[in-house]
C-alpha cells in the first residue's frame, strides 16, 4: 500500500496526517515508510527530530542519483533512515529537491519513484507519502507512485474552493499516468463541532459529490506540542481525543481491502 496526502493549499495537515497515520500503523506492527517529498521538510523533523544536521543519503540524493548512470549507484533501501519509533523509517527530505526539480523535469524522470516505491513494497507493508503544497514534479511522481490518496481538507472556505480544481487534476493524472490511484476521500481536519461554518461547508462538499471520510480530525494544541516535541501523538500522548480520532481514521482507511503487492 502506497497512500499519498495532498492538498495544493499549504498547511491543511499534510504532514501532520502522514506522521501521524503512519505512527499508528508502525505502531500496530506494521513496517511501515513515509517518504517526504517537501523541502521543508516538515515530516523528517518530526520523525527523526533533527535541528540543523545536514543528512546524507536522503530523497534528493536518490533522485540526483537517476541523473547519471552508475555502475555502483545505490538501491532505494539505500536512502531510508529508522526513527526512534519500531517499525517507523524516512525516506528524509532535503532542500536540494528544489535544486533538481527542473533537471529531472526535463529528464522525464517522473517514474522513478513509483518504481523504487514498488520495489521498497517488498520490506514496507505500509508507505506514506508527504507533500508540498503545490503540484510540482514531486507531487505528480508521487500521484504516479501511490496507489492510495487522501486529500485534506481544514474547513476553510479557500480550501474548498482549492479541493474542486485539486480533484480534477488528480483525476486527469490518474487517467493519463495511474489507472490504479484511488482517490480515498477527504479528509477533515482541525475541525471545530461547535462552529457552524465547518459544518456547513463539509455539507456542501458532501452535496457535491466528494467522499468525505466521517472520522473527522478535531483541532487540538496536542499537535503542534507533538510536534515540538518530535513524538507523534500515539507516542506521545496516546489517549487524547485527536489521537483516537486518528486511530479512528486509521481503521477506516485500512478496512479498504488492499490488492496484494506484485
Ligand atoms: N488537528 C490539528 N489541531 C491543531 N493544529 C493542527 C492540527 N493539524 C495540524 N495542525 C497544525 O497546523 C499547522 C500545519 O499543519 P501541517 O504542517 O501538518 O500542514 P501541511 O499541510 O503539511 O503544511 P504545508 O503545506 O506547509 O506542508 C501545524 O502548525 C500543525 O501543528
Ligand atoms: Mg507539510
Amino acid at each position: 500500500m502506497r497512500r499519498v496526502i495532498f492538498n495544493q493549499k499549504g498547511g491543511v495537515g499534510k504532514s501532520s496526517i502522514v506522521c501521524n497515520l503512519a505512527a499508528i500503523s508502525a505502531s500496530r506492527g506494521y513496517k511501515t515508510l513515509v517518504v517526504d517529498l517537501d523541502p521543508q521538510g516538515n515530516s523528517t523533523q518530526y520523525l527523526l527530530g533533527l535541528k540543523d544536521e545536514k543528512l546524507r543519503h536522503t530523497i534528493a540524493d536518490f533522485f540526483e542519483q537517476s541523473l547519471s548512470f552508475n555502475l555502483f549507484s545505490k538501491e532505494p533501501k539505500d536512502f531510508v533512515h529508522k526513527t526512534p519509533f519500531a517499525n517507523l523509517s524516512v525516506m528524509p527530505s532535503s532542500p536540494l529537491l528544489d535544486e533538481l526539480e527542473h533537471k529531472l523535469e526535463t529528464k522525464h524522470k517522473i517514474y522513478k519513484l513509483r518504481d523504487a516505491l514498488k520495489s521498497l513494497g517488498s520490506i514496507y507493508e505500509r508507505i506514506y507519502i508527504d507533500t508540498a503544497p503545490a503540484m510540482n514534479f514531486y507531487t505528480r511522481s508521487a500521484l504516479i507512485a501511490a496507489d492510495r490518496c487522501l486529500i485534506p481538507f481544514d474547513c476553510d472556505a479557500f480550501s474548498q474552493r482549492a479541493l474542486y480544481s485539486i480533484h480534477s487534476e488528480i483525476a486527469e493524472l490518474s487517467e493519463d499516468h495511474n489507472r490504479d490511484l484511488v482517490i480515498e476521500g477527504v479528509v477533515v481536519n482541525q475541525f471545530q463541532p461547535r462552529v457552524k461554518l465547518p459544518q456547513a461547508l463539509i455539507e456542501e462538499l458532501m452535496s457535491d459529490g466528494y467522499k468525505v471520510l466521517p472520522d473527522y480530525l478535531g483541532q487540538s494544541v496536542k499537535m503542534r506540542e507533538s510536534h515540538g516535541a518530535s513524538k507523534p501523538l500515539v507516542y506521545f500522548a496516546p489517549e487524547h481525543k485527536l489521537t483516537k480520532q486518528y486511530e479512528a481514521l486509521f481503521d477506516r482507511i485500512e478496512d479498504v481491502q488492499l490488492p496484494l503487492e506484485v
